[in-house]
């Protein structure tokens, strides 16, 4: 195992401390979560502990039924206790860019509907300001073309469709555009309500106001960095 994937695995593992027994547990989507996926699996064969985890993609689902981790559909278990998952880019706000998986429309549904939010990642996602990571947004597919030509208007470099020729398709059969703002995303609310109001936009990369905690790996060891105010405080 390289060290990056070591880190991944040492945050995935360590954001298990917020689990606990009895708990509907939003499961997030990515390289980094699946470690907290498998540990919440063996929680359960080695531990006994008894919780219901709500995936966030197909992918998600698929890891979570083969460690025998109980499923519930968002409809049926809401609200959750917590969601624990990835993401591309978190800022000193604990605001986020999510969807470099593609599955930011239901992670952020899971996320919305839960009592905390943790983020899983490595000390390459850490930025003063968003954006250098590009900005995925989920787009109806019949709208694609017409929504990538009003983000051309705002966005200061490329606006692509996911998968280019081949485009790929969400798990809500959506098309994904990824949008290169550069680190210039300083207000990601005010970002987000603009892009939510154009025709054809099913969702936006940005979380803001979700996230609690970020359990952060680096070589110095992993550090879980709690938002003052924020849920878990
Ligand atoms: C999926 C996501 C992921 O959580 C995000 O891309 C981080 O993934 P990884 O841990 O593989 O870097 O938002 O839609």
């Amino acid at each position: 195992m390289d060290r990056v994937e070591e880190l991944k695995r040492e945050a995935g593992i360590t954001a298990c401390s917020f689990v606990r027994d009895g708990m509907r547990i939003g499961l997030g989507t990515g390289s980094t979560v699946k470690y907290t996926v498998i540990e919440i699996g063996r929680m359960i064969s080695e531990e006994g502990i008894d919780v219901i985890g709500v995936p966030t993609s197909e992918a998600t689902r698929e890891l979570a039924e083969s460690l025998g981790i109980p499923l519930s559909t968002l409809e049926e278990a809401a609200p959750l206790d917590i969601t624990i998952d990835g993401a591309d880019e978190f800022d000193p706000n604990f605001q986020l860019i999510k969807g470099g998986g593609g599955a930011l429309t239901r992670e952020k549904r899971v996320a919305e509907k839960s009592a905390a939010m943790v983020v899983v990642a490595d000390d390459r996602k850490q930025v003063n300001t968003l954006g250098e990571f590009h900005l995925p947004l989920e787009v109806r597919k019949d709208d694609w073309y017409t929504v990538a030509a009003k983000l051309r208007e705002i966005c200061p470099g490329q606006v692509s469709i996911r998968g280019g020729e081949s485009p790929y398709v969400t798990d809500n059969e959506g098309y994904i555009l990824d949008c290169d703002f550069g680190p210039t995303i300083s207000d990601p609310s005010l970002l987000e309500g603009h892009i939510k109001s154009i025709d054809g936009v099913v969702e936006v990369g940005l979380f803001v106001g979700m996230c609690d905690a970020v359990v952060m790996a680096s070589n110095s060891g992993v550090t879980t960095l709690l938002k003052q105010g924020g849920r878990l405080d």
